[in-house]
């Protein structure tokens, strides 16, 4: 009886966490997404931008993901494809992804390509395109007038809401039980491309508006913790609370920057509201990201760069995650900028190179991050070789231990070069010295990978070209020793030992150490004397 009433009981657990539709939850400092019940990290992979407008040219594509270990598809769902007249929707393209990525049980993360693509509005439908008066432009301070639907335009952000509400509503119908799609990305790298902003009528009278009180009181309230460009910026013109833009925040680039932000991340807000109320699963927006050598209107002027993620955390509550497109090379840097004021870390593009490769570790290990997802996988060449698929089926083995360890100061990521040959952290009551691997004379160019602490002195950890000597941090005896190392790997989530690493493969006993010459998983126990 009371087996019964126990098997009962767990069968109706396990349904009431496979109704929980997809969903963001905090574990310690850490945001997790919940899929089925379960954290999940996504190790993504997204497609060319027309990839996903046939599912026959996505036939062959599916297989070449599963073999690279990718457990998630980041594919582009268009305006202009699922509401080719208006208010006639066409969702057969929706349908066969949903198919194609059940058949090879990956997980589907839709790009909408609505308003804005890369800046421009190219993914708009033609009868949005040619109704150019009804759905207006951006112009230039030139006068010139192009592609680009203007921000201030509230029939553009209707029919735009209404169209991803029809989206969203569709995925909820067919997807609301099975959760094959587990994340949205609202739009794609929106901003200005060519001028700092919309120099259109309707924007030039927002311009000369004052700032909305909601933006002043949001600023107000997060004074010291806003990013520190935005604060300056605030600050040199005294810290007003009413003014236009310009009387807020000075004349010049930024402070057009500043209010297209604004007008942005309000439009995409109404519009992922719109989707949300529909079908609530998590959903972000992407950035172009900016350089130094360049100003707002070189990159997409309004975006949500680090410098106004305050200013889109004001404009609304909706949008779940900021992210950044990273292509630069200081790949840390940039993850480090987007981390601001609780905002999870997800990598929606960045290289697939044997760069992007390495630095899926980092964010991943360092900062937690919900998933990250190279561009352009459908492209690489010889799959089977490829090191970001490599990367992948380590990070597959690793998954449940970082998902049981993510958010409370027990994994650290890492990349080492030589200017950054070494770093530090501490975790597991120790303190690990990680530089990059050398033994006898020989030195790596290069070390990365990933370490958790999984137990008193037990630490399992994966990676190339990096060794690791510990430092007790807790009462007790004064010296850590390495009690053993084992090579292996997860066979369906069980640790499988092979080789015990000892003589040149520990430095004699010194440290633990992970050799240059490929990727590799294995566990060390430490132990303490003095
Ligand atoms: C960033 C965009 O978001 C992608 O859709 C694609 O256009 C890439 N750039 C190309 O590098």
């Amino acid at each position: 009886m009371l087996r019964h009433i126990l098997l009962t009981l767990s069968v109706s657990a396990l349904l009431v966490a496979q109704s929980q539709i997809p969903h963001l939850q905090k574990q310690g400092s850490a945001t997790q997404l919940i899929v089925d019940g379960s954290p999940f990290l996504i190790l993504g992979g997204e497609l060319h931008n027309s990839s996903s407008s046939s599912i026959d040219y996505m036939n062959p594509i599916w297989e070449r993901m599963v073999g690279m270990h990718f457990n998630t598809v980041l594919a582009g769902v268009s305006w202009e494809l699922i509401e080719p007249e208006e208010g006639r929707f066409d969702f057969r393209l929706v349908d066969g992804l949903i198919d194609g990525a059940r058949r090879h049980h990956l997980r589907l993360v839709f790009l909408w390509f609505g308003s804005w693509k890369n800046g421009m509005s190219s993914y708009i439908p033609v009868w949005v395109k040619k109704d150019y008066k009804r759905f207006g432009r951006v112009q230039y301070s030139d006068g010139r007038t192009v592609e680009v639907l203007s921000t201030v335009v509230k029939a553009s952000q209707d029919a735009d809401a209404k169209a991803f509400a029809a989206l969203m509503r569709h995925v909820r119908e067919v997807d609301g039980h099975d959760h094959t799609v587990i994340m949205v990305q609202v739009e794609n790298e929106v901003g200005v491309l060519g001028d700092s902003r919309d120099h259109s009528a309707p924007a030039n009278a927002a311009f000369a508006q004052p700032v909305p009180q909601k933006l002043v009181d949001a600023l107000s309230r997060g004074k010291d913790s806003l990013y520190p460009d935005l604060k300056r910026r605030w600050e040199a013109g005294g810290f007003r609370t009413t003014g236009t833009w310009e009387q807020m925040f000075g004349a010049g680039p930024a402070t057009d920057e500043i209010f297209m932000a604004w007008n942005y991340a309000s439009y995409v807000d109404k519009v992922t509201a719109a989707g949300k109320a529909e079908y609530p699963i998590p959903m972000y927006v992407n950035t172009w990201l900016s350089s130094p050598d360049k100003k707002p209107g070189e990159w997409p002027s309004g975006g949500p760069l680090p410098h106004v993620l305050d200013v889109w955390r004001a404009a609304g509550t909706q949008i779940d995650v900021l992210t950044p497109d990273i292509y630069q090379t200081n790949f840390a840097e940039w993850c480090r900028r987007y981390v601001h004021r609780g905002n999870p870390l997800f990598i929606p593009e960045m290289m697939r190179d044997a760069s992007g490769a390495r630095n899926v570790f980092y964010a991943i290990g360092q900062h937690d991050a919900i998933g990250t997802s190279p561009f352009a996988v459908d492209s690489i060449a010889e799959w089977e070789k490829a090191p970001l698929g490599k990367a992948y089926a380590v990070l597959e083995q690793l998954a449940p231990a970082i998902l049981e360890h993510q958010g409370k100061g027990e994994i650290t990521g890492f990349l080492l070069d030589k200017e950054h040959p070494s770093v530090k952290a501490e975790m597991g009551g120790y303190e690990l010295d990680i530089q990059i691997d050398s033994i006898f004379g020989m030195t790596a160019t290069s070390g990365h990978g990933i370490v958790i602490a999984t137990g008193p002195g037990e630490f399992i950890g994966a990676g190339t070209g990096f060794r690791v000597a510990f430092t007790p941090k807790t009462p007790g005896p004064k010296i850590a020793g390495i009690a053993t190392v084992d090579e292996g790997e997860f066979k369906a989530g069980k640790w499988v030992a092979g080789r015990r690493l000892n003589g040149d493969e520990n430095d004699q006993g010194q440290r633990w150490r992970f050799s240059p010459q490929g990727l590799s998983i294995s566990r060390c126990a430490v132990y303490r004397y003095e």
